[in-house]
């Protein structure tokens, strides 16, 4: 005699998760369908409270000791955009954007000048013009010697190119 046992398997021929009515999958369809427009809500609201703040380089900055810079130099100072020219009356800051359509321009040591890459404009290292289609001079900013003896350059300031920082 043989102990065998007899398996008996499932008499329904429903598949899994036939047993739910429509109105149950309707329920969890508007269900699903809040949460997600709730979290939406959520996520506009903090970023309406949260604060809109434009973070834009500082206008002041330090350029390092006058020693740095020889008589006769002309120093382009990138992250600012910025010249330092130190002449035998003083220092200039000079700005680098070109006054006619707002290109960098470049310092040309073997020619002496400023020269923009995209229409020709030149300027002498004190920012003059000398030609081209640059309607103005490079401006000039405010530089000035802090307390303990670095250049400090104040973008906001613009002065005339006349006016010279003397050490
Ligand atoms: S942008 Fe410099 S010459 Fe046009």
């Amino acid at each position: 005699m043989s102990d065998t046992k007899e398996l008996t398997l499932p008499q329904s021929n429903a598949a899994p998760g036939a047993d739910l009515t429509r109105r149950d999958f309707l329920n969890q369809v508007t269900i699903g369908a809040l949460g997600i427009a709730g979290l939406g809500s959520v996520a506009v609201t903090y970023q309406f409270f949260s604060p809109n703040v434009l973070f834009e380089p500082a206008t002041q900055f330090r350029a390092g000791t006058p020693d740095l810079y020889p008589i006769h130099s002309v120093t382009y100072l990138q992250d600012q955009q910025v010249y330092i020219v130190r002449m035998p009356e003083g220092f200039y800051a000079v700005s680098a954007v070109c006054t006619h359509l707002g290109c960098i321009t470049q310092w040309k040591e073997e020619a002496q000048m400023i020269a923009c890459p995209c229409h020709g404009s030149k300027f002498k290292p004190d920012g003059i013009k000398l030609e081209g289609p640059a309607p103005r001079p490079l401006p000039h900013f405010g530089i000035s010697l802090t307390a303990d003896g670095e250049l400090l350059v104040d973008k906001l300031q613009s002065v005339k190119n006349t006016q010279a920082l003397k050490t």
